[in-house]
């Protein structure tokens, strides 16, 4: 996957339609057909929804059921790609694993700071930090790691 596509596929959802599924049309960006796809299709559908919310005081909680609603889906999506790594022998799938622990703990930390009201920080400003950091946190993995494991999947034809 180029930088191309990673740019297409991250600024895409706020396109024509703007619901998010357009950019998954690609077959650069599909891995199984299935679930795997499945997830990450709603990863990035929960990461542009809260994108979307203004940085406004009176939208944090929303903002907070999102990202909550999103570290529910990863953690689910991390076990289910380890299993299918496992069960294909994937030979990085030690490294994948501490990956998406640190994701994990990534995650957590941009939830601690969006729930912070007591922070020093504006809101407004804790919010667009956390959208910048969202979309990479996403995407990074999702292009290093994720996409890599393709030729393995079609070789095995896991599903
Ligand atoms: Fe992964
Ligand atoms: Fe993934």
């Amino acid at each position: 996957m180029t930088m191309d596509a990673h740019r297409e596929a991250t600024l895409g959802g706020e396109g024509r339609n703007g619901d998010g599924r357009s950019d998954w049309r690609s077959a650069r960006m599909v891995l199984d057909n299935g679930g795997l796809d499945a997830d990450h299709r709603m990863q990035h559908e929960l990461i542009r929804r809260f994108v979307a919310l203004p940085g406004e005081e009176a939208e944090r909680k929303p903002a907070l059921a999102l990202l909550n609603e999103l570290r529910r889906v990863s953690v689910r999506h991390f076990l289910r790609e380890e299993r299918v790594q496992a069960s294909m022998r994937y030979p990085h799938l030690e490294e994948h694993r501490a990956q998406h622990r640190r994701l994990a703990t990534l995650l957590d930390d941009i939830i601690g700071q969006v729930d912070a009201e007591e922070s020093a920080f504006e809101y407004a400003y804790v919010k667009g930090k956390a959208d910048e950091l969202l979309q990479f946190w996403f995407f990074d993995h999702f292009v290093k790691a994720d996409l890599p494991m393709k030729t393995h999947l079609a070789k095995f034809a896991v599903r």
